[in-house]
């Protein structure tokens, strides 16, 4: 079976006690990190001084989602920060490619995420320069979305030029991940899943984890 990873968002976990919220999901694969900036997305939540701590403190690897203006200055610190992925919006950065090797070359993996309707076409030939392309599944900004059944297409796609070029990128899908919807994106080609409320919305966020990875598992 491919593997599925199981990235569980703490944007849905209590901010006040995030290393207690990070035990609870010690059998997930990393964690994703959703830094906003009331400016690339209408909401605001932690910054690069948070992250470091967590950084320090979290027991799985760091995977930051970076929708914030301004992120080529911003997301070489976050790889300088240690973090073991960091991924920016597209839409966001003035140079891709730059940005991608900088990451790369700070020792994070590079990831570059698409909002809904962008379209991943014009990216393709960038695969090599990534290690992860994020699929967003909702319009960035908040959890508890529903999940967007128009971007299966451009998920199947992105899966069939990855898997056309031979190169290693994985393709993570965010936004409206749950038991329902998970089967569907792997389907179509996902294989690292974030999920926020499906996870830290449960009573035992541990065993959410690995029912979201029984059902993403093909
Ligand atoms: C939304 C964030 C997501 C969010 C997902 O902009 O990027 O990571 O936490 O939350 P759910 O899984 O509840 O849709
Ligand atoms: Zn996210």
């Amino acid at each position: 079976p491919v593997k599925c990873c199981i990235n569980p968002s703490i944007l849905s976990a209590d901010f006040v006690n995030l290393e207690t919220e990070l035990a609870r999901i010690s059998n997930a694969d990393a964690v994703h990190v959703d830094v906003m900036d009331n400016h690339f997305v209408p909401n605001l939540t932690i910054g690069l001084p948070v992250v470091e701590r967590l950084q320090k403190v979290s027991p799985i690897p760091l995977d930051a989602h970076l929708m914030i203006s301004n992120v080529d200055r911003w997301a070489p610190q976050f790889a300088d920060a240690g973090l073991a992925s960091v991924t920016f919006h597209v839409e966001a950065a003035e140079a891709p490619i730059k940005l991608a090797r900088e990451l790369r070359a700070r020792g994070a993996k590079a990831g570059m995420a698409l909002r809904p309707a962008t379209p991943v076409e014009p990216y393709l030939d960038m695969l090599p320069e990534l290690d992860m392309l994020l699929i967003m599944t909702v319009e960035p900004g908040f959890g508890g979305q529903a999940f967007l059944d128009v971007v299966l297409p451009k998920i199947r796609r992105a899966r069939a030029a990855v898997d056309g070029s031979g190169v290693s990128v994985a393709i993570q899908v965010d936004g409206g991940i749950t038991e329902a919807t998970i089967a569907r994106a792997a389907e179509a080609g996902a294989n690292v899943f974030v999920a926020g409320s499906a996870v830290y919305g449960k009573p035992s966020p541990a065993d959410a984890i690995d029912s979201l990875r029984a059902n993403g598992t093909l």
